[in-house]
């Protein structure tokens, strides 16, 4: 029987791939022959499957199949060159997110935070609200860029021990004062929300996504941006979503894969 090994720790044979713990079955026989359509299939597992390419491999592939992320992964840093020692500090728990609290977290990946803060920077965004906390790795990035805007986000999250998580992770990044954490279903609590809104992060569940834009979208000011991540990655379930900002007049859209996961960004025109 065909078995294969990969430094992902992850085997397939014919007829059953498992990740870390988690197992599914693919009916039918599957035929993986090299590293690239390894990596291509393991990056349409989804959340809980945390599955990082290997940089060094980039050279050995063919053109058409490089990624930007990739390709950022190539030639980027991680995490930014902090700017001063606050931005040292912020960075260094990033880091350590990143190290050590990932693993089915959900995090945005580094190349979307890197698109983010330079949306909210080019933006000089003052007001960013954000859907899905989670331990606070994508509000770290809207916080470098709002340090420099003057801005502050407004971030929801409604499990309790994430919740703990983000709270311990903004204080000892030193960014407390920048993000209000409301904790609970954010449905309800962004109903207490005011504008103007400068940048909206959609990135809790999917299924939402139609309503909180509903409730968001008279907020946002003119010019004003709605991210949606998880685009590429999470295509599936977004058809509604797709489906009504497509239809909106009033907004113009780009698909953006910065990572695997890709960010649907729109823009309020009127
Ligand atoms: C993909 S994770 C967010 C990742 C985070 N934005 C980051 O990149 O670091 C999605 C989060 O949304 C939260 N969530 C799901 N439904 C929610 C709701 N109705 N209200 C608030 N948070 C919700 C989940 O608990 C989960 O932590």
């Amino acid at each position: 029987m065909p078995l294969f090994f990969s430094s992902a720790g992850i085997f397939i044979n014919t007829n059953q791939v498992k990740a870390q713990s988690n197992s599914i079955t693919i009916p039918g026989i599957i035929w993986m022959e090299t590293d690239d359509l390894m990596e291509r299939f393991l990056s349409k597992l989804g959340e809980g499957f945390d599955y990082t390419p290997n940089p060094d491999r980039l050279a050995t592939r063919s053109t058409d199949l490089t990624t930007a992320e990739d390709v950022s992964r190539k030639w980027l840093t991680r995490h930014p060159n902090p700017r001063d020692s606050v931005e040292k500090q912020i960075i260094m728990v990033m880091d350590d997110m990143q190290d050590n609290q990932a693993r089915g977290m959900g995090n945005v990946l580094p190349e979307d935070g890197r698109l983010m803060r330079m949306l909210a920077e080019s933006l000089e965004a003052k007001h960013v609200v954000e859907l899905g906390t989670a331990n606070g790795y994508s509000a770290m990035w809207f916080c470098l860029a709002l340090r420099a805007t003057g801005g502050k986000l407004i971030t929801h999250e409604i499990d309790p021990e994430r919740i703990a998580m983000a709270r311990e992770n903004f204080q000892r990044a030193g960014v407390e004062d920048l993000v209000t954490l409301i904790e609970g279903d954010a449905h309800e609590n962004i109903m207490k929300l005011k504008g103007p809104i400068d940048i909206v992060l959609l990135d809790a569940e999917k299924e939402g996504f139609c309503d909180y834009l509903e409730k968001l979208l008279p907020l946002v000011r003119k010019g004003g941006l709605i991210i949606a991540h998880d685009s590429s990655g999470e295509a599936h379930m977004m058809d509604d979503y797709f489906k009504t900002i497509t239809e909106n007049g009033d907004l113009e859209t780009v698909f953006v894969d910065a990572s695997r996961w890709g960010m649907c960004i729109t823009r309020k025109m009127r």
